[in-house]
């Protein structure tokens, strides 16, 4: 079974989602580490509920990104992992992450990308009226949300459209959605099985 890391900054409804499916047998994946930059996370409970690891530590107590990213790239290591799965991490990963699972990451963001990328693209579709927003399944590279577009599934804004009314339609695509990608990634072997490319 592929051993996956998944990276989560909040509350982690997604990383509860995957791990739901894991227990279900829907998914054949082993969930071997959590990783958490907030000390406190909702998303670290859910992790220790399920006894999965967790690897929880703060940017402020590093030097620089290489510095955390060496330290998480060591707990990946620790744990064999082969496929990173991030889910509301809020940050821009460097070249020491990236290099290592070149073509092995990817993220979920609650917009229709290119549109909206960044913190906030709930609030960011509803300040811009639009008529239609959604959710993106992508692979990671070094920019902000701009690595190449696996999925993408649309909803449709309705006048009334609130923060939460928008939050909640997207999240339910969300955790329906990351599942099966991950699903079908991890099981079409040359995406992760290409081990000329694992740098580590
Ligand atoms: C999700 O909406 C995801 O698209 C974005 O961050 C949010 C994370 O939510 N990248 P949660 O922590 O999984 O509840």
């Amino acid at each position: 079974m592929k051993k996956i890391a998944v990276f989560a900054s909040g509350s982690g409804s997604n990383f509860q989602a995957i791990l739901d499916v894991v227990r279900t047998g829907e998914l054949a994946a082993d969930i071997s580490l959590l990783v958490c930059d907030k000390p406190g996370a909702l998303a670290i409970d859910r992790a220790r509920a399920d006894r999965v690891p967790s690897f929880v530590f703060q940017a402020k107590d590093y030097l620089s990104k290489e510095e955390y990213e060496k330290a998480i790239l060591a707990e990946l290591k620790r744990y064999d992992v082969e496929f990173i799965v991030l889910a509301g991490y809020m940050r821009l990963l460097g070249p020491t992450l990236l290099t290592a699972y070149q073509g092995r990451i990817i993220n979920i963001h609650p917009s229709l990308l290119p549109a909206f990328p960044g913190k906030d693209a709930i609030g960011k579709a509803l300040a811009a009226k639009a008529k239609w927003s959604g959710v993106t399944i992508h692979f990671v590279d070094e920019g902000m949300d701009t690595g190449p577009i696996i999925v993408q599934e649309r909803v449709k804004l309705e006048a009334k459209e609130t923060r939460e009314s928008l939050q909640r339609k997207i999240q339910r695509i969300e955790h329906k959605l990351y599942p099966e990608i991950l699903q079908m990634l991890l099981t079409q072997g040359d995406v992760i099985d290409d081990k000329k490319t694992r740098a580590y």
